[in-house]
């Protein structure tokens, strides 16, 4: 039935079907709405749906400054003038249609985006570490300053980092 869905902008019409898919996908890493309809307005590049006959994805993204990844459910007021690091949010798709490669075009796109800086970070959790290295994703770990700034993302929280070389964004 989805077969032909396809990565399309996030617009703030999408969030109430954005807002059940996070629900059903992230239930211990609760977000409000109003993070959804402020990294839309503040960075609308960075916000894909995967559409299809129904919202069945969603990637969030945009730049921050160097490892200063945002507490979880927290508003950015801006995005810094000075920021210096591409940072994806969230990718998520539903369950019964992970495991199909549907994420890869999303995340592509917004790698594309990320080349105005020159790493990529992330905060993997679900234990998704090797899903992210085939992006050339490595783990940064022994910064407490970082491990603190994850510490809401849950117990297997990993702080990420790629380099945003154009190379690695065809892998
Ligand atoms: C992680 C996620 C975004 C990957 O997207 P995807 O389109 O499912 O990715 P792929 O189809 O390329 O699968 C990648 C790997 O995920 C694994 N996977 C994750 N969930 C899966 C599922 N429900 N069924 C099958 N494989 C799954 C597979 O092992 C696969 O690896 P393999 O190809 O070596 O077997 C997606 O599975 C998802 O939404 N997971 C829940 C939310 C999440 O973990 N988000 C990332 C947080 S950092």
């Amino acid at each position: 039935m989805q077969a032909t869905a396809s990565w399309r902008p996030m617009s703030s019409n999408d969030i109430p079907a954005v807002m059940l898919l996070a629900d059903k996908i992230h239930p211990d890493l609760p977000e409000s709405a109003s993070i959804f309809a402020e990294r839309i307005k503040h960075f609308t590049d960075g916000c894909l749906v995967l559409a299809g006959e129904e919202i069945c994805g969603y990637i969030m993204s945009h730049p921050i400054r160097k490892r200063c990844p945002p507490a979880l459910d927290s508003l950015l007021a801006e995005i810094p003038q000075d920021a210096d690091q591409y940072y994806i949010h969230d990718v998520a798709i539903l369950p019964t249609l992970q495991g199909r490669g549907l994420s890869a075009d999303g995340i592509r796109r917004v790698l594309t985006i990320a080349q105005s800086y020159h790493t990529t970070c992330l905060v993997s959790v679900y234990g998704t570490f090797g899903f992210w290295s085939r992006f050339g994703f490595e783990a940064k770990m022994g910064d407490p300053e970082i491990s603190s700034k994850i510490q809401g993302y849950g117990a297997d929280a990993l702080y990420l980092e790629r380099q945003n070389t154009a190379e690695q964004v065809l892998r």
